[in-house]
């Protein structure tokens, strides 16, 4: 059976943080009843056309998940059991925020199925979680880290560094504070200013500073430093993880293999007739869930992807991780050869300048490569 990861969005938060441009709303009143209703006859939808397939992993990303009905989750991981086959060690990963958590909310997703949590901290410095807007203080973090090592098998949470004014030793500090908290997996993310965010204005306008290329260079190359004395391995750009512990939906991404999304915003790449779709719902909850009603999915685009742009999806999916592109399954995927997918010179030149590495099996792109994606694809993918 086709493999399959199964990734379901829930649109909602407390507040909006101002560095975030996820699919996230903030409700009056959550519809609660209504979104699970169109959730599951959206998954059904979904699962009709798709046929039998093997789920490996399942993960409730947002938005804040752990705003859900745990109820509502149990019934959704049940769903995807009956119309699908659930791989015995399926990973099912529940986004969590400090603030909407409660002890008895994470004991009811663990009984509904969930193994899995990933918590957003983004800082342990006061200050620092108030310049981005979080609405828990860093004890209150702590304790929900505390609470999901004792009642999931698996734990991750995510840090933003790289803010302003962060200095390395200060970064290395919280750092090696989260590495003493940490399991097997953490998601360290340097911040970025995305279009259409309170930060894009303020940081538009000269309100505050980023690190400088420089500085952020060997705020990365702390991160990887310090993670390794604690046995995390970078394993993709913003991604660390003992062996085995891995974030094996997001490998589905990087790896590009089939995912279904299911919920207002939530992109798919599904394979359907023996052709490769991209999937896109509708982003707006209401809108998403009238789509529904009317449809029975709530999709705004779908369209087939053809091997140039598969090539291209692959290799800026595959050359974030650390182990790079398989070559053959790259050529199955992709429809094409990686020799043909990309501009021969321009690989040269990065190979030769240390930020790709090609041998017989693979294409991977070293640390300071991985740096440098953004700059390198556009001139890299033909
Ligand atoms: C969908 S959010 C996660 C979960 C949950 N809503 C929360 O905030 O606790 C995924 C993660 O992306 C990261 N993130 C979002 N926007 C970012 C940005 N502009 N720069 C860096 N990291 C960002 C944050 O670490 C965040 O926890
Ligand atoms: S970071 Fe999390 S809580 Fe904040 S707006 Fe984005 S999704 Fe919502």
């Amino acid at each position: 059976m086709n493999p399959l990861a199964l990734y379901i969005h829930w649109p909602f938060c407390l507040s909006k943080c101002p560095y975030c441009d996820f699919n996230s709303h903030v409700a009056e009143r959550i519809p609660q009843a209504e979104m699970l209703a169109a959730l599951r006859a959206e998954l059904a939808w979904e699962a009709a056309r798709l046929g039998p397939r093997l789920v490996s992993s399942i993960f409730f990303g947002g938005g804040t998940p752990s705003l859900m009905a745990p109820d509502s989750v149990a019934t959704l991981i049940a769903d995807a059991a009956r119309f699908f086959t659930l791989a015995e060690n399926a990973e099912i990963t529940l986004e969590a925020n400090p603030t909407s958590i409660e002890a008895g909310r994470f004991a009811a997703y663990r009984a509904g199925g969930v193994n899995r949590v990933s918590i957003g901290v983004q800082s342990f410095d006061a200050q620092a979680l108030q310049f981005l807007g979080r609405q828990h203080s860093a004890e209150q973090a702590i304790r929900a880290i505390e609470l999901g090592a004792k009642i999931f098998p698996r734990i991750s949470f995510d840090l933003i560094y790289a803010r302003p004014e962060q200095t390395e030793a200060a970064w290395r500090a919280e750092l090696r504070q989260a590495l003493s908290l940490a399991a097997d997996h953490l998601s360290l993310y340097q911040l970025t200013i995305e279009d259409g965010t309170k930060f894009a204005t303020l940081y538009g306008r000269g309100e505050f500073l980023l690190p400088d290329e420089d500085l952020a260079a060997a705020l990365y190359e702390a991160t990887a430093e310090e993670a390794q004395k604690f046995g995390l391995q970078s394993y993709e750009v913003s991604n660390y993880a003992k062996p085995g512990g891995e974030s094996r939906h997001n490998l589905a991404y990087w790896r590009y293999e089939d995912y279904a999304g299911i919920g207002p915003g939530a992109h798919g790449r599904v394979t359907l007739g023996g052709r490769l779709h991209a999937t896109a719902r509708h982003k707006a909850p209401e809108a998403w869930m009238a789509l529904v009603a009317r449809h029975g999915h709530g999709t705004q685009r779908e369209e087939e992807v053809c091997p140039p742009d598969r090539a291209r999806e692959a290799l800026l999916m595959g050359l974030r991780l650390e182990e790079g592109i398989l070559l053959s399954r790259f050529a199955q995927r992709a429809g094409m050869a990686l020799i043909d997918a990309v501009e021969e010179k321009i690989l040269i030149a990065c190979i030769e300048e240390g930020y790709l590495t090609l041998t017989g099996t693979h294409l991977a792109a070293t640390p300071q490569g991985r740096q440098r994606l953004d700059a390198l694809l556009p001139a890299l993918a033909r």
